[in-house]
């Protein structure tokens, strides 16, 4: 099974979620001093608590006595710089970490116990479930957010890649206000839908739009469209990409070693990502690796006629960041054309964050059909669907019924209008880039000052650090990965006073339009301090 079963993945079944292992990080969020210890006794036990606990990943639980540099230093620039400890394994040191973490959070924690009594799991959505415990948050405001305890964090978490506005932005906040006053649902068009599709169409070159609300809606009806418009049902998936929580596309979605049905990597298997996913819907999924051209090529071959398209992230962005090789996303289009079929760019997460016109401008190849979703709505639920004219046709003529309730709200529009207009602008992205390069360059340094095995991998406001000395370049290659280390990193960063997303090595940072060079600064500083923990283990 996916991701429910996968080392590196995070879990949408709860009583199967993994935990990371944690480290010691020797600075409160507010950069001051703590009496911890690195080593001090590894309790961080939180189960006692009623939430279902992600448990240990193999890779957490078996983490090798790696040694690394005792924290002498009360701050991430002393520790980085601390020649003078013992080592200290990995495990030891997360664990450590993780004391750290919950005693800071003890509000967190009753939350957590009272709320497992009326939501179920005690969270909202299962990948809220993450080791040591979740984190309940009071409010944000611009590059920051707050928990209940009244710790400040940087957010680099983003609400998994939503909140490139940053938090109360004043454009969005004029908007969303504005509107609510003038009422927030009518289930008919406005005008602000037409603006915004009229901006997404200059983005991303496609002509026509419709609007949607969660990332999940927007790639099933692609996956409709795709198989309404070719009369086939046949899509092909790449392994290792998610699309949201529709049965098509929960696909082999993070199968890891110890899935027997996986298959070999030149062809995967089609596995269940979740239960509940009936067989037949599983086996119309075919399943490919990222940037495996060939792949696609046999499975057209042996499926002639039968295959509608394919849909995946043209920039892996659930398994690290794995970057297209040249020509792929070209060779892709051409080969499914070929064969009558059609391509469709699930950009729910590069949408606006890869640049102003996603991964479809970056790397030039225009599919014929973008999923967008997340940051488009500037911190309101928001999807889109966009075609050629030929693929929307068979919206516009009613053969493909695209329809929701509260498509096109006008509150969600409004806020889409502002972030695509007033936020999301050439200047901002300037911004981004020179903060991009300030985080790329300070990470790069520490890593090579510390000897790691990582490099850093980022494309426009997205970013992480990929715990490998060698290149990665599909979900084979990525699970590989320990992910002990960005476990351990994730933690060293949140008791620093910057909140990445949780669930390691699979997510990445993203920096808002607010950030602002002291941010990064204090996220380098605080993967210094972790660079200089774990100095030798890597
Ligand atoms: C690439 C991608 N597509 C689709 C989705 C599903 O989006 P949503 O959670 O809004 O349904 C996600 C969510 O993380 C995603 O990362």
């Amino acid at each position: 099974m996916a991701r429910q079963q996968a080392a590196t993945s995070y879990s949408p079944v709860s009583s199967q979620t993994h935990v990371r292992a944690t480290p010691t990080s020797p600075i409160e969020p507010n950069g001051e001093k703590v009496t911890e210890q690195v080593n001090g006794t590894p309790t961080g036990d939180s189960s006692d608590l009623p939430v279902p606990q992600p448990r240990p990943t193999p890779d957490d639980a078996d983490a090798p006595e790696h040694t690394a540099p005792e924290h002498t230093a009360r701050t991430p620039a002393d520790a980085a710089r601390s020649e003078t400890r013992r080592r200290t394994p990995l495990a030891t040191i997360i664990r450590a970490q993780e004391k750290i973490f919950v005693d800071r959070q003890p509000e967190s924690a009753k939350l957590a116990k009272l709320a497992s009594g009326s939501l179920a799991g005690g969270v909202v959505s299962s990948w809220q479930i993450s080791r040591p415990q979740p984190v309940w948050l009071s409010h944000g405001q611009g590059s920051k957010i707050y928990d209940v305890d009244g710790n400040e964090y940087v957010d680099l978490h983003g609400g998994y890649g939503v909140s490139l506005a940053g938090h109360g932005h004043p454009a969005i906040v004029e908007a969303v206000q504005a509107q609510v006053a003038r009422g927030t649902h009518f289930a008919q068009p406005t005008e602000t839908a037409l603006a915004a599709a009229t901006e997404l169409a200059r983005r991303f070159g496609l002509p026509q739009w419709r609007f949607a609300n969660s990332g999940t809606e927007a790639t099933m009806d692609a996956v409709h469209l795709m198989r309404a418009i070719t009369g086939r049902d046949l899509i092909i998936k790449v392994e290792g990409c998610y699309h949201g929580h529709h049965d098509s596309v929960q696909v082999s979605v993070c199968p890891d070693e110890d899935d027997v049905d996986r298959g070999p990597a030149d062809r995967p298997n089609s596995v269940p990502s979740s239960t509940g996913i009936p067989a037949a819907i599983t086996d119309l999924t075919l399943i490919v690796g990222f940037n495996d051209l060939d792949a696609v090529r046999r499975r057209l071959e042996e499926n002639p006629g039968k295959v509608a398209g394919m849909i995946l992230e043209p920039i892996m962005m659930n398994a690290g960041i794995i970057k297209p090789d040249p020509g792929y996303l070209a060779g892709l289009k051409e080969l499914l054309h070929a064969h009558g079929a059609l391509l469709t760019f699930d950009e729910v997460k590069t949408g606006l964050t890869a640049g102003p016109g996603g991964a479809t401008r970056v790397t030039g190849v225009i599919p014929d059909i973008v999923c967008l979703a997340k940051a488009i709505g500037g911190g309101v639920a928001v999807a889109a669907v966009g075609g050629t004219a030929e693929v929307m046709a068979h919206v516009a003529n009613g053969d493909y019924e695209m329809v929701g309730t509260f498509n096109g709200n006008p509150l969600a529009m409004a806020a889409c209008r502002a972030m695509l207009t007033q936020v999301a602008t050439p200047e901002a992205y300037e911004r981004l880039e020179k903060l991009r390069l300030r985080a790329v360059e300070g990470l790069e340094r520490e890593i090579e000052r510390n000897n790691l095995n990582a490099q850093v991998v980022s494309v426009g406001a997205k970013g992480c650090v990929v715990f490998s000395a060698t290149p990665v370049r599909n979900f084979r290659d990525f699970l590989e990965i320990r992910d002990s280390y960005s476990h351990a990193h994730w933690l060293f960063q949140h008791n620093g006073g910057v909140f990445l997303p949780p669930w390691g090595k699979i997510e990445q940072w993203l920096i808002s339009v607010q950030h602002d060079e002291a941010d990064i600064d204090q996220f380098i500083a605080n993967f210094a301090a972790f660079a200089s923990a774990v100095r030798g283990a890597a």
